[in-house]
């Protein structure tokens, strides 16, 4: 191994439950593809991990279109989960992105509970993934499509199972579309996660007023990009407030100031989402400016500057 001949300014490597990153800068599920479609843009081996799109226990084609529509700093998705399926990813998209020096965390979901833990079981013992992030913002289709993610005993049992099911770190991604954030984290808590993510997106709608259709063909869509900012930061503070679990904070990243104010709310790690598709290299200007950030404010370590946030 080569000697580093000077160390770098300021430390960015993060312990997230176990997981070794060597920066706290994340692809947020469903914005970075597999990471093979950004390879072009971005070099992997320079972010701290991968969290992938979506993976179920079979494919799932996803909803007509249309799926996306833009909106005040931000945009409405609702692609419906599209993905090739666990098998697939697997044998065709797992091995690129495990020859890179970066963590893999899988983003996992079902429409049952028995899906959500048949996915995490066939996902146990792959080298390669370092972690799973799993998605409880699906309807239960054998409860009557009561959402997991907003249903706090749906929420605590789904996890305890996952958490029977793999030995892996396991990430609970909070949904944002709940009255209180701090419930969740704690159900989260109490079934054995190891972290926590938050925010997915907030349930939108938009309309077009000469036809009267809604925009997107879901009629309802995920809110995601820098309008929702401030709800993320605040839920990520209200979380860290409530339970010791590691956090990743996401919702509108576009600067390494933005990624630092999740940073001070109590997140160990950031996610970067929507920003991908206006700037491929969203993740390593975010990454960039954080570094800047820290330079200038004479700040060694970013484990140090974790819930930082002066409220006195
Ligand atoms: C097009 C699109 C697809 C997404 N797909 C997933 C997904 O498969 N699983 C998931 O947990 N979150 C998914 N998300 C949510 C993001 O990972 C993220 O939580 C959210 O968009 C907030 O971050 P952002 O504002 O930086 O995009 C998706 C978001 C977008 C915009």
């Amino acid at each position: 191994m080569k000697k580093l001949l000077f160390k770098p300014a300021v430390d960015l490597s993060v312990d997230f439950a176990g997981i070794k990153l060597k920066n706290p800068v994340l692809t947020a599920s469903g914005t970075f593809g597999y990471g093979e479609e950004f390879a072009e843009f971005v070099d992997l081996n320079k972010l701290g991990g991968v969290i992938v799109k979506g993976i179920s226990l079979k494919a799932i084609k996803g909803n007509p279109p249309p799926r996306i529509w833009e909106t005040p700093s931000g945009m409405l998705n609702a692609i419906g989960l599209e993905n090739p399926g666990v098998d697939v990813f697997l044998s065709e998209k797992l091995p690129y992105l495990r020859k890179f020096d970066t963590a893999v965390i899988v983003n996992v979901f079902g429409y049952s509970l028995e899906e959500y833990v048949g996915v995490v079981e066939r996902l146990g013992g792959v080298p390669g993934i370092s972690g799973l992030e799993v998605n409880i913002s699906c309807p239960n289709v054998k409860q009557g499509g009561i959402v997991f993610g907003t249903d706090l005993k749906a929420a605590f049992e789904l996890l305890s199972a996952l958490r029977k099911a793999t030995k892996l770190p396991l990430i609970a991604k909070l949904s944002p579309n709940v009255t209180d954030i701090t419930e969740f984290a704690l159900a989260a808590r109490d079934a054995g996660c190891d972290g926590l993510s938050l925010i997915n997106t907030l349930l939108g709608m938009a309309i077009d007023v000469r036809c009267r259709r809604p925009r997107l063909a879901n009629c309802t869509g995920g809110l995601s990009g820098p309008a929702i900012r401030p709800v993320a930061v605040r839920m990520v503070w209200q979380a860290a407030k409530a339970v010791a679990l590691p956090i990743i904070g996401m919702g509108g990243i576009v600067t390494g100031e933005d990624a630092l104010e999740f940073i001070l709310a109590g997140a160990s790690a950031v996610a970067i989402g929507t920003s991908n598709f206006v700037n491929p290299r969203a993740t390593l200007d975010v990454l960039a400016g954080m570094e800047q950030v820290m330079l200038e404010q004479g700040a060694g370590d970013i484990k140090g500057l974790v819930g930082k946030v002066n409220v006195g």
